[in-house]
């Protein structure tokens, strides 16, 4: 291989995609390749795809049209696709014909994979002929590998994290639920939950060297089901002689690592949120006073034509009790609107558990059919102009929760862990609360990473302001 090669990655997407990207970058540094912030300078490439929406399709597919100007250049630039849309045969078949230039393709189950992928293609080069017919790049050969099914977790693999201070910890891959508007299901197969003894090796591992927060990552955490081995601390049922470790158990004993103090989560469901994890947030004072709670719609017809098994006064009812156990808890949702059949009367439904609730935050969708769900073939689809207006008011009241929820920060002292420079000012530092509020304030570099004391100023629709504490540094 080539001295100083450079990889980039391009990541689309949720949590998980990000997580996924940080294993993608460790299994490259490992193979002697180093990132760089350009993708014009890198030898390899790496788009790291997501479908839950049409728009990420579209991105995915505009940025391929300007890596084909850098391989046109540049023939030996390494270009690999992988992430939820490679799932798809659909999108594989169109990838093979419109884009062969592609050099590798791989999905979300075999990501380990990569390293022998790209070492077959580098084998393969001089076999391979890259030649310009009709105005469309050809090549002879491009290394696809897409598994289907996830099979055993693979443990261990390289990791290049994006904050020293912070991580994200996988427990559960793939979802069960299948909402019938969501791909997910599809892309990323059954769910797999990790062995809690892996988990805390892992996280004590992160510990160790100097992360003091974790996130807790999976499409649904809430229906973890860890087998638990006689080594492991287990307060789960017997079945079949095996020890089951749920969610809110999995909490209790991440707890206890020295270093963590910060444990947070997401996604969790509404219909799997259980009275003892809603316990957690009274016992576990490592377990950030926050939670991201998808409504989707506040509409009971919406709910189940949607397939996600509670109704509206049963989510309501769930924030009630986290409100009790968690005091001023900052809850966060997401919400689709125009999903198949919606009336107007469904949307003022969701809009009035919107200003019932007053989320802090709610990331807001337009409803997009996905190829393959069984809301694909809904006829009652919602037209774009209709969708686009209630978009309008959707955003519009969920910004004016937000602002409220922020402002009621004004004059108070926040604990921020800082995560370095500002992305909007990068003369400022930026850093989270425990609700997960985004604070601005003007400090000293050396701080990156630390917990401080912010005294918050002024408060806006999306972050707060504030001075740093001194007298705690
Ligand atoms: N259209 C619009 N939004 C969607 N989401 C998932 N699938 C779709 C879709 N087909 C949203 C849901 C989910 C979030 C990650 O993306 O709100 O919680
Ligand atoms: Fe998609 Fe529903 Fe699974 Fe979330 S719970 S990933 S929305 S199918």
């Amino acid at each position: 291989m080539k001295k100083n090669r450079k990889f980039h990655i391009q990541t689309f997407g949720c949590q998980m995609n990000e997580r996924d990207s940080e294993t993608i970058a460790g299994l490259l540094s490992k193979m002697g390749y180093s990132v760089t912030a350009e993708r014009k300078e890198a030898d390899v490439a790496v788009i790291n795809t997501c479908s839950v929406r049409e728009h990420a399709d579209k991105r995915f597919f505009g940025t391929l049209g300007q890596l084909k100007k850098i391989k046109e250049a540049r023939p030996d630039f390494v270009v690999c696709v992988c992430g939820c849309m490679m799932q798809q045969r659909h999108i594989t078949d169109v990838i093979k014909t419109k884009y062969p230039w592609v050099d590798v393709i791989f999905g979300t189950h075999n990501i380990h994979e990569l390293p022998v992928l790209l070492e077959e293609g580098e084998k393969e080069k001089e076999n391979r002929t890259l030649f310009k017919k009709n105005g469309i790049m050809e090549r002879g050969k491009g290394l696809i590998s897409v598994w289907e099914n996830g099979e055993d977790i693979v443990e261990d693999l390289p990791s290049s994290r994006l904050y020293r201070h912070k991580a994200f910890v996988n427990i559960i891959y793939g979802c069960n639920n299948f909402c019938t508007y969501c791909i997910v299901p599809y892309t990323r197969g059954r769910e797999r939950s990790r062995k809690p003894a892996d988990i805390l090796n892992e996280v004590k591992k992160l510990a160790a060297d100097g992360v003091k927060e974790i996130t807790l990552l999976g499409q649904n955490v809430n229906s973890y089901k860890g087998i638990t081995g006689s080594a492991d601390v287990s307060h789960g049922e017997t079945n079949n002689g095996k020890k089951h470790t749920d969610f809110a158990d999995l909490i209790y004993m991440l707890q206890g690592t020295e270093g963590i103090e910060r444990i947070r989560f997401m996604t969790s469901h509404p219909k799997d949120l259980s009275d003892k994890l809603i316990d957690a947030y009274k016992n576990c004072s490592k377990l950030c006073s926050a939670i991201h709670l998808p409504m989707q719609s506040g509409s009971n017809s919406i709910l189940e034509r949607m397939n996600r098994k509670y109704t509206k006064e049963q989510y309501m009812d769930l924030v009630a009790k986290l409100r009790i156990a968690s005091p001023g808890i900052c809850i966060t949702t997401d919400i689709i609107v125009g999903f198949p059949g919606e009336t107007e009367q469904d949307f003022q439904d969701t809009l009035d558990v919107i200003k019932k609730v007053c989320f802090d935050s709610a990331f807001t969708f337009i409803y997009s059919v996905r190829k393959g769900t069984p809301a694909e073939k809904y006829e009652d689809q919602i037209p774009e102009d209709i969708k686009h207006e209630r978009f309008r008011r959707l955003v519009a009241a969920v910004n004016e929760c937000s602002s409220i929820k922020n402002a009621a920060y004004e004059g108070r002292k926040e604990m921020v862990l800082v995560d370095g420079p500002g992305k909007k000012d990068p003369g400022k530092l930026a850093g989270r609360t425990e609700g997960y509020k985004l604070v601005d304030f003007e400090g000293p570099l050396s701080l990156q990473g630390e917990f401080v004391y912010v005294d918050i100023t002024k408060s806006n629709t999306f972050s707060l302001t504030g001075e740093l504490d001194i007298s705690h540094v």
